[in-house]
């Protein structure tokens, strides 16, 4: 169920997205305690006139400039693409220098998008790690020594899927330098990193380094994954690489999407003032749970997600003991192969849903150790 790791591929070798492949049904299977959404819930209530439809966006503007001003960037530091997995690929093919080696180095755990992505893209991928293990989630900063030399790009996800951990400062810095010094540029996906913002785990990419692309969305913090609409940031060089890219390979943004963004982008920071509400609400509430059953877990400081071992496989604990019970949420073995007793919950939901999903998680604890007894 990890993400699959390897040469090039085109026609029936591409690979699937395991992880979606497992998670889509179920998630069509509606249960009624989903744990499992990482995007926050948060009803914007926005109408979408019929005008969204048939013409571009209503003011004219370029969306850019919304990102550009968000994030205190100059416009020509900003791409617009439909999502962060679409960024993604773009992103690699913007950052590969055009004489160095179609390699990409890709964290591990991660999403299989960030993973596999490159390798449709005719580049080979190769993984470097941090963790997992049941300590801190360092970055093996030895393994990626030793792919410098033979890859163009770094693909990494500084708050890691599933463990809602964010890189260290000081690995943070370290692989800038030796990123620079090797002549490899950075993508980073940051879907998850704008749950920090206003704490010291804020720390994009594009804000320390020239050789970086910062990847984010609407999707999750801010709870429009359906619209899929997407940023990049970095240098102006760089930048216009992923704008070339995007017009080749997907041409125009949709207009529909874009007349949502800007309704929205004004009010964005009231979707970070939810989430921090959500995780006051709803995280003590799952601390019990779990200490109850004793599992020893710090969650990661911020955001809306996190994981921990449950002591068996958990997509067989899903299987046999989470769909009786209409409990979703999503076993760490889609994101790395050592996590698969892990299980990824989600505290972005309402209080009232979260509460009642309390003593079904708790009754699904209990019988994975029972079972185990
Ligand atoms: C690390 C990571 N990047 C990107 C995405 C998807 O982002 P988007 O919906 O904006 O394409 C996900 C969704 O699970 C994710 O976990």
């Amino acid at each position: 169920m990890e993400p699959r790791l390897g040469g090039p591929v085109s026609g029936n070798a591409i690979p699937p997205v395991d992880y979606l492949s497992w998670y889509v049904p179920r998630l069509q299977e509606n249960r009624p305690h989903d744990l499992s959404q990482s995007g926050f819930g948060y009803d914007w209530q926005v109408e979408v006139g019929a005008d969204a439809m048939l013409t571009f966006w209503k003011s004219g503007q370029d969306p850019a400039q919304w990102v550009a001003d968000r994030y205190e960037v100059e416009l020509n530091q900003v791409c617009i693409a439909h999502g962060a997995c679409q960024s993604i690929s773009l992103a690699i093919l913007a950052a590969l220098p055009v004489d160095g080696p179609r390699v990409v180095g890709v964290e591990m755990p991660s999403f299989a998008v960030v993973s596999q992505s490159a390798r449709l893209l005719g580049c080979e991928v190769i993984p470097f790690h941090r963790g997992p293990s049941e300590g801190p989630w360092e970055l093996n900063r030895a393994e990626v020594l030793e792919i410098l030399p033979k890859v163009g790009v770094l693909a990494l996800t500084p708050v890691m899927n599933p463990t809602g951990e964010m890189i260290s400062e000081d690995d943070q810095q370290w692989l800038i330098k030796v990123t620079q010094e090797a002549g490899v540029n950075l993508v980073s996906d940051e879907v998850y990193l704008d749950a920090s913002k206003g704490t010291e785990f804020y720390r994009p990419m594009y804000k320390y380094a020239k050789n970086a692309i910062s990847i984010n969305s609407l999707t999750k913090t801010y709870g429009l994954g359906p619209i899929r609409f997407g940023w990049m940031i970095g240098e102006p060089k760089l930048i216009q690489n992923a704008k070339n890219a995007f017009q080749n390979m997907q041409g125009l943004a949709s207009a529909p999407t874009v007349s949502i963004a800007e309704t929205v982008f004004p009010r964005l920071d009231e979707a970070l003032d939810g989430i921090w509400e959500a995780r006051k609400q709803n995280l003590p509430k799952l601390l019990e749970v779990l200490e109850a059953h004793g599992i020893k877990w710090t969650p990661p400081p911020f955001g809306i997600y996190g994981a921990f071992s449950i002591g068996m496989d958990a997509v067989e604990a899903m299987a046999k003991y989470g769909k009786p019970l209409g409990l979703l949420a999503t076993p760490g073995g889609m994101f790395h192969s050592d996590l698969k007793h892990y299980l990824r919950i989600a505290w972005g939901s309402s209080p009232e849903s979260f509460e009642a999903a309390m003593p079904v998680l708790s009754q699904f604890l209990t019988s994975i150790q029972e079972g185990i007894a």
